[in-house]
This record gives C-alpha cells, sequence and structure tokens, in this order.
C-alpha cells in the first residue's frame, strides 16, 4: 500500500455521493433517533430470565447464604394471582409487563412518568443481598438488584407538603385472577413515610439473582424494605404518590388489629394471632430468633427515635 502526499480535485468525492453539509444536517435527526427511537424497540423486549448488569454492594448486603432462587421464585405471596404460594408462579405469566409506566406524583415540583427504560438507566444498578421477613414467620434471603428509591425521588423534587409516600400496585382483573375476587380491596397500595422511602436501604428494584425478577416476584419493579414485614414491599408498581396525610394501606383497610402502617419486624411485637419472636429461613429446619428491624438497626432505628413502637406497630 502507498500514500499519496498530495491531493488533486480527482480525489474529493462527487457531491451527488456524499454531501457533508447535508449529513450535518442530518445528524441531529438521527441522533434523535439513536436517543427516542432505539430505547422503544429495547423496550418492546422481553425480560424475562435476561441478565441484568449491577455493581455488587458490599455496604448494606448480607453474607449469610442464599435462599435457592428455585424456592424464592416458587414460594411467593402476590394476592393478585391468588392467595396459595404455589398460585403467583402458577398464573403470574398472564401479567404483560411491555410497555410499562411508573407515574410519579403528588407534593412534587416534577411529577413524572417514567418509562421502564428511563428508570432501568436513571441510576447505576446495584445487586443487594437482603434478608426479608414475611408476616407469616418466614424468611429468605436474595440477591436483589436495583437502586436506591431515594435516587428516583430526588428526581422529582418533593416538596415541603410531601410527608409519605404511596405505592400502588397494577389493576389488571383480566390478566390478574386474584383481583376478579375480592380478597382484598384492590389495587393494593402500600406506604412509608418519606424519611424511611429516602433511607438508602430502600430499593428500588428490577431483578434478582443476576436476571430481571419473574412476575411473580413483582416485575417490572417493585420496592424491597428490607426492615419491615413483606407485605410492604409492594410488586408491579404503575404509581408513586407524594402525600401529606398517612396513606390508607390494603393490609391495614383488611385488618387494621393485626398490621399497622409502620410494620417494623419486631421480634417483641406480637401479632394478635401469633408470636414473632422466631422465624423459619426458608430451606432450613430449625426456627432461628427474629431480630429487631430484621437485624437492619444500624441503618434505620434513628427514623423511630421517641415512638413506642407498640402504639406504631
Ligand atoms: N405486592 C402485591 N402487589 N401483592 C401482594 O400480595 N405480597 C406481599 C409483598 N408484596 C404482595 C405484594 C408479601 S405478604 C410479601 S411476604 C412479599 O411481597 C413477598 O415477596 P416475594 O414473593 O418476592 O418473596
Amino acid at each position: 500500500m502507498s500514500y499519496k502526499t498530495k491531493l488533486s480535485s480527482r480525489d474529493v468525492t462527487p457531491k451527488t455521493l456524499w454531501d457533508r453539509r447535508k449529513t450535518l444536517k442530518l445528524a441531529p435527526w438521527v441522533l434523535f433517533q439513536g436517543l427516542f427511537f432505539l430505547p422503544k424497540l429495547t423496550e418492546a423486549r422481553d425480560t424475562v430470565g435476561k441478565k441484568l448488569k449491577s455493581l455488587k454492594d458490599k455496604l448494606f448486603s448480607t453474607t449469610e447464604p442464599l435462599t435457592a432462587y428455585s424456592k424464592a421464585t416458587s414460594y411467593n405471596n402476590y394476592y393478585e394471582f391468588g392467595t396459595d404460594k404455589s398460585d403467583p408462579k402458577k398464573y403470574a405469566y398472564q401479567l404483560e409487563i411491555e410497555p410499562w409506566v411508573v407515574r410519579v406524583e403528588g407534593h412534587v415540583s416534577q411529577p413524572k412518568d417514567f418509562t421502564m427504560n428511563e428508570l432501568l438507566t436513571l441510576a447505576p444498578m446495584e445487586e443487594r443481598v437482603y434478608r426479608l421477613r414475611c408476616v407469616e414467620g418466614w424468611s429468605m434471603v436474595i440477591p436483589w438488584i436495583g437502586y436506591s428509591l431515594s435516587e428516583l425521588l430526588r428526581r422529582v423534587a418533593p416538596t415541603k407538603d410531601a410527608r409519605y409516600v404511596e405505592f400502588t400496585t397494577v389493576y389488571r382483573p383480566d390478566q390478574m385472577p386474584g383481583q376478579r375476587k375480592p380478597i382484598l380491596d384492590w389495587p393494593y397500595t402500600e406506604g412509608l413515610r418519606l424519611d424511611e422511602a429516602m433511607n438508602p436501604l430502600t430499593l428500588l428494584s428490577f431483578g434478582m439473582y443476576g436476571s430481571f425478577s419473574p412476575n411473580q416476584n413483582g416485575a417490572p419493579v417493585r420496592v424491597i424494605v428490607p426492615w419491615k414485614y413483606g407485605f410492604k414491599s409492594a410488586k408491579s408498581i404503575v404509581s408513586i404518590r407524594l402525600t401529606e396525610k398517612e396513606p390508607q394501606t390494603t393490609w391495614v383497610k383488611a385488618s387494621p388489629k393485626e398490621y399497622g402502617f409502620y410494620s417494623n419486624v419486631n421480634p417483641s411485637v406480637n401479632h394478635p394471632r401469633w408470636s414473632q419472636a422466631r422465624e423459619r429461613r426458608i430451606g432450613e429446619f430449625r426456627k432461628r430468633d427474629t431480630l429487631l428491624f430484621n437485624g437492619y438497626g444500624d441503618q434505620v432505628a434513628k427514623l423511630y427515635e421517641g415512638m413506642n413502637l407498640e402504639k406504631y406497630f
């Protein structure tokens, strides 16, 4: 190969083949397509079983052995699909999770409808291995993938009137057989105080065990609040509303004597029908002692200083 040191006019590409000015004019359009059209294409993808890249989180993760994936995805509470532990795995495939939009509204300066693509790229994904203890007395250890909910809430700029956050699960009786029965007051709603929602432990989660979550675990997006009983961690969320007053939650409405708004894991405050002192880790035989705030006291005990936890259970 040899290179010419001097260029003549014959070396110039004819304008009919490549017009630099025209191409430059087109560039913003191409960029626009890249930014807006491509994400729409990727949004139409099927995420079931797909890998989800994340950074390992050392700060909040427990090193306890993980619950088997098969157990974590087949022994579920997701009443929209039925009350039996095996119902969610059986029926949750019926829920269409694409496209999906999460409305963030209420007492915020910048309310917004977030597409899944916007949510998936909003902040770096982290893998956090959390203990989750169900109010029924069993617990699991699951590597969740997501980022702190505070990342999302900061972007919508809560106003000074925002004191609580209400989460609402999708309402689609045609795709969720449990919603065709009056098991609970649908749609499922849950709530947190704003400072609980802003605590870095509170995770907005999209995946588990290295991949996107299966529907029975709350795809495409849910929260994980590891120091509270499992029912506070609402699945398949479509609305996040910042409110001034404490939101009415599904379980408080269903049975206010049994389920409180706070529902912090607490071995010394019993459920009226059973003790909360011990729990069975799924996959283990012997029961173990339940820990105050599910063992996350270092991160969250300060949120409840001076509060009577028996009254505010
Ligand atoms: N979210 C909705 N929408 N519906 C539910 O029935 N069950 C809750 C919580 N989130 C529930 C829900 C309960 S009681 C528990 S213990 C956890 O989901 C279980 O989450 P997992 O199945 O991913 O372990």
